[in-house]
């Protein structure tokens, strides 16, 4: 019945109302989602709007509805989309930091408490999963991400998808999803944001392109053009992207949305008016304007001049439809605008408590040398930093529905764990930096972030005196929210200069330091690894943040957080990813020792300071006993790996065991790893555990230069370890 009933529908629009289904505006100010303005109510009810975004709460939403399905002529339901990106109102840490838990329960698990939280605040549509690979940390939406690797990458986004949809959006507390940005939009050109992307089709279709497709094979219903251009065309415009890639290859079946004004925006991009660059977008496939309003005030003329289809429009139409026929919004526009869910269902204690837990596991442990940590709860305690009490700092980027003034600080979380024997003392101790460029640039969505006019001085001299008072000091420091994020690239990663003179000045004091790094990138901490004997690095976690922190710094919960991208030793080694490619001149000796004609850096070794998949805890592991059931394997066989790992130290822990294959030899150059399996286990101290991957061909297929996905016979050799950098190695040979 979908079928003809949107068949029906669409016989009877006018070709004004098609257009408006296309055109999707903004409600008006992001953070409050109002959508009083008469321009946008008038245009809904004349039939010109599709759909709104950034407009919360059931009331609202409802009074907009309202005039869609009451007062325009064809009564055709509005969708309501929002960034809803790691959470909603109970906030779950960033994209970068939620990978690190290499949980795929727990991922999936976030995205349906946002999906419970959003549907029942009125909203059916997010955007997200957001999937871009990016291997370049000066880029700021690497914080939106799953990090540098294409197999932990489409894991993720499929759990996403599922956590949104849960395979049934005829749910009232099951959202849309959608892909972005499609594609290749973490791979700009200097790490800049919206800067061009120039990549070879091989790299695209092995590194870049398969969380997309994961996402759509995993059932997501939209997909969002990136911004960035694609073999010298817009991603908005290119039909070989949005139509050859994704519908014919892919299968997908759902709606392309283009992201903020992406179609006008082609005007800048060199290729044409308004006109021109609308029909060139829906001529490529895309079916929803955001922002832009060039379908909805071009398409008439574009169609008089024979420049675009009444079949091209109709199909666009046709899947804006179907979307909200599968959202059920035909039968019930009002479904998700439930006043007692939105009483009952948002911020709760029990989200709240999952989302704290979660929190703890994205958390990755760098350093901890004389077991500074787990802290005591006993003795005192200074905590100084710019970052240590700002609870508006806590949830991160893209945290579009958060309630700043719920998030936990990282001072309010550690008073809290640490219990009453514990003396807590605290002191800013600095600015961000010292020119005021991070705080007035942290105002998105909420974070304005207090100055203090206190001279530098004063303000270290106040911190030196809580410090000398402490048994250990906790410094809280690292990158504010708004630091990464959307339009947030930078040339330096390190610490800004305000907080790295802190520190210093925190280490004279001799007391043992523990820094609580703030990020939502990899940042260049060659100099603090150096000096600091622990480093937690806890991105931005959420609205939950500070408790998760104090959990773990005082060991209620042992860190098993592990990097989804590497830590470079310098900001020259970027882009730098494990999975690279050997090149014809590799440097052989193992101290990374500098050596003319290698490819080597003269004044910086090659490898990361910290490597994908790196992250220590209170407890160790030691692997052992690695074996293989075959050395050859048939096309159509299998073989098995085994290790053994025992948790040799005196914490129970968790371990993200993780597996590598290397194919030697190629038709083509083929990375020097690349990571084919995982598995996250809990091990008891004292305890061991035998751990098996199973290896098919699939496995080892890849994109060869005829784009071909096929696997090539020879050796294959494979490395399990708790790290990219694992050495156990055995290998196996694939035989015709
Ligand atoms: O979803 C976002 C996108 O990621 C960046 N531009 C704006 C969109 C809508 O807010």
């Amino acid at each position: 019945p979908k079928a003809e009933f949107v068949a029906e529908l669409l016989s009877k629009m006018t070709l004004e109302e098609k257009l408006g289904q296309l055109n999707l505006p903004t409600s008006g100010d992001i953070t409050t989602g109002q959508a009083n303005s008469s321009d946008v109510a008038k245009k809904i009810e004349e039939g010109k709007v599709g759909g709104l975004f950034n407009i919360k709460t059931v009331q609202k939403i409802r009074d907009v509805q309202r005039i869609a399905v009451e007062k325009s002529r064809m009564k055709i339901p509005l969708i309501f989309g929002m960034d809803v990106i790691h959470g909603y109102e109970t906030t779950f840490p960033i994209p970068l930091g939620l990978s690190c838990t290499w949980d795929m329960k727990l991922i999936e698990r976030s995205a349906q408490i946002a999906a419970q939280e959003a549907s029942a605040d009125g909203i059916c549509w997010t955007f997200s999963p957001m999937v871009d690979i990016s291997r370049d940390p000066r880029w700021g939406r690497v914080s939106e991400g799953s990090g540098e690797d294409p197999y932990l990458g489409s894991k993720i986004a499929a759990a996403m998808v599922k956590g949104y949809e849960q395979d049934d959006l005829s749910k009232n507390n099951s959202i849309l999803s959608c892909v972005k940005h499609f594609a290749l939009y973490g791979a700009p050109e200097a790490g800049r944001d919206y800067n061009t992307v120039d990549m070879s089709h091989i790299r695209m279709y092995n590194e870049y392109f398969p969380p997309y497709k994961a996402a759509i094979d995993a059932g997501s219903g939209s997909v969002m053009a990136s911004f960035n251009e694609v073999d010298g065309v817009p991603a908005t415009g290119n039909k070989w992207l949005l139509t050859d890639v994704l519908r014919k290859q892919w299968g997908f079946k759902g709606f392309v949305v283009t992201d903020f004004t992406g179609i006008p925006e082609m005007i800048d991009h060199g290729m044409g008016d308004l006109q021109t660059v609308s029909a060139l977008a829906l001529n490529a496939g895309v079916d929803m304007d955001m922002v832009g309003e060039g379908l909805l005030t071009t398409l008439k003329k574009s169609l008089e001049e024979n420049k675009v289809t009444i079949e091209q429009i109709d199909k666009a139409v046709t899947l804006m439809l179907n979307a909200k026929y599968d959202l059920g919004l035909f039968h019930d526009p009002y479904k998700y605008c439930d006043d007692k869910r939105a009483k009952t269902d948002i911020f709760t204690a029990a989200s709240r408590d999952e989302a704290r837990k979660i929190a703890s596991q994205s958390l990755v442990l760098l350093k901890n040398q004389n077991q500074v940590l787990p802290l005591k709860k006993s003795g005192t305690i200074a905590l100084i930093g710019p970052l240590a009490d700002a609870k508006e700092n806590m949830p991160g980027t893209w945290s579009v529905a958060t309630k700043m003034e719920n998030a936990i600080s990282l001072l309010a979380g550690i008073k809290e764990v640490a219990g009453k024997s514990t003396k807590v003392l605290y002191a800013k101790g600095s600015n961000l930096d010292y020119d005021e460029t991070f705080e007035t640039n942290a105002t998105m969505f909420g974070k304005t972030l207090h100055r203090d006019n206190r001279s530098k001085e004063e303000l270290l001299n106040e911190a030196l005196k809580v410090a000398n008072q402490a048994d250990v000091i906790v410094a809280a420091l690292g990158e504010s929210a708004e630091m990464s994020g959307e339009s947030s690239s930078r040339t330096n990663l390190e610490i800004p200069q305000a907080q790295k003179d802190l520190l210093n000045a925190l280490l004279k004091t001799g007391k043992p330091v523990v820094l609580v790094l703030f990020d939502g990138r990899p940042l260049v901490i060659k100099e603090e690894n150096e000096t600091v004997p622990a480093i937690l690095n806890v991105w931005f976690a959420g609205t939950e943040a500070g408790y998760a922190i104090a959990d773990v710094l005082f060991g209620d919960v042992n860190p098993s957080g592990k990097l989804t991208a590497t830590f470079p030793r310098s900001l020259g080694q970027v882009p730098i990813y494990y999975a690279s490619k050997n090149t014809g001149r590799p440097l052989v000796n193992k101290e990374g020792k500098f050596e003319k004609f290698r490819s080597n850096y003269i004044d910086e070794r090659n490898e990361p300071l910290f490597p994908f998949g790196f992250g220590l805890s209170y407890t160790n592991f030691s692997y052992s006993n690695l074996k293989i059931s075959s050395d050859k394997m048939n096309f159509g066989g299998k073989v098995t790996v085994s290790v053994d790992v025992a948790n040799t130290g005196n914490y129970d822990g968790k371990e993200v065991v993780q597996m590598y294959i290397r194919d030697v030899v190629g038709s083509v150059t083929r990375p020097v790893r690349e990571l084919k399996g995982f598995q996250k286990i809990a091990l008891k101290k004292g305890e061991k555990q035998t751990v098996t991957f199973e290896i098919s061909v699939e496995d080892l297929k890849f994109y060869n230069s005829d784009l071909k996905f096929e696997a090539e016979p020879g050796l294959f050799e494979v490395f399990v370890g708790g790290n990219s950098d694992a050495q156990n190695k055995v290998s196996f040979n694939l035989v015709k």
